[in-house]
């Protein structure tokens, strides 16, 4: 593994890129270029922070977060690999997989043409995971961090069998006002209401939230949009590759008993998560690969 002055000997650019050890002990890449600002733990490859300039973070990440090795961080944009939600058939095995819990390489670091940053990491061979994941696979993420943020995940099957994945970007999404806010989109979906044992219905008009929210979307391929009336802009979430959406919001009962959400950390935070999760897994034949892909944008609102 790579010392932080490793790294940015080898990967670093003045006044872009740098990588720091935090007070946490985890090792961070933060990017700073004309269009953006960004912060990814290598832990869980998992983007902490990422602001257009002049705007706040569309990142949340909660003030409760707890920093452990091995333990995603509440917040942020976990990666769900290999496997979304509670592992199929082990209970015991860890809910949305354990790519966020592992240390990702740095794969390369390029300071593009126009001005955004582009970075690769790679997951390394999952010693230690032969148990959770007994398949030949890799997988990579390609972020590009500038006035939008985008993030590609890449996974193939290295073997000769087929292989089952499912995935999301968990990400969390910073908002001024959890009763305020309306996600567009996912109108005419059909969802998993997992508040709701499972049972499925079809989504009639936006999304409003004024209790415990967790959903599947189905056949949601169209872009997604956060509006937020409060912190006055509308997020915009578009994707490839990937059929499924997940929209989360713990609520105040179940966001008290998680701890390391603070307690009115969930009036500030949405996830929408793009996915491949439930009826969108994907499968794999032997040597090919899938890619994910999403791009998000922050429009501003004039008053
Ligand atoms: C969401 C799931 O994606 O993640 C929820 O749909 C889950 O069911 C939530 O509670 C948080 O998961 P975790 O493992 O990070 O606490």
């Amino acid at each position: 593994m790579h010392s932080v002055s490793g790294l940015n000997q080898c990967y670093g650019i003045a006044g872009q890129v740098n990588f720091i050890r935090d007070a946490h002990g985890f090792d961070l890449v933060e990017v700073t270029n004309a269009q953006a600002t960004a912060r990814l733990a290598l832990q869980g490859a998992q983007l902490l922070h990422w602001a257009p300039v002049g705007q706040q973070s569309a990142i949340w990440v909660s003030d409760q977060a707890i920093y452990a090795p091995g333990k995603p961080v509440r917040g942020g944009a976990p990666v769900c690999w290999p496997w979304f939600g509670p592992h199929e058939s082990r209970t015991d095995f860890p809910a949305h997989g354990f790519a966020r819990n592992q240390l990702w390489e740095i794969v390369s670091v390029v300071a593009l043409p126009d001005g955004s940053t582009q970075l690769s990491l790679r997951l390394p061979g999952q010693e230690g995971t032969a148990e959770l994941w007994p398949h030949d696979t890799a997988l990579d993420m390609e972020l590009t961090i500038g006035k939008h943020l985008k993030v590609d995940l890449v996974t193939r099957n290295l073997g000769d069998q087929p292989v089952t994945v499912g995935q999301a970007l968990h990400t969390y999404f910073h908002i001024g006002d959890i009763r305020q806010v309306s996600i567009l989109g996912l109108e005419g979906c059909p969802y998993v209401d997992k508040v709701r044992h499972g049972e499925r219905h079809v989504q009639a008009g936006e999304i409003r939230f004024e209790q415990e929210t967790d959903r599947i979307y189905l056949d949601s391929t169209r872009d997604v949009v956060i509006h937020d009336p409060v912190l006055g802009r509308r997020i915009h979430i578009a994707k490839k590759g990937s059929a499924s959406t997940v929209v989360w919001n713990p609520w105040l009962e179940k966001a008290t008993a998680m701890k390391d959400l603070g307690a009115d950390g969930y009036t500030h935070m949405v996830c929408v998560e793009n996915a491949n999760a439930a009826d969108d897994v994907r499968i794999l034949p032997a040597g090919s690969s899938h890619r994910m892909e999403v791009c998000y944008t922050v429009a501003m609102e004039t008053p």
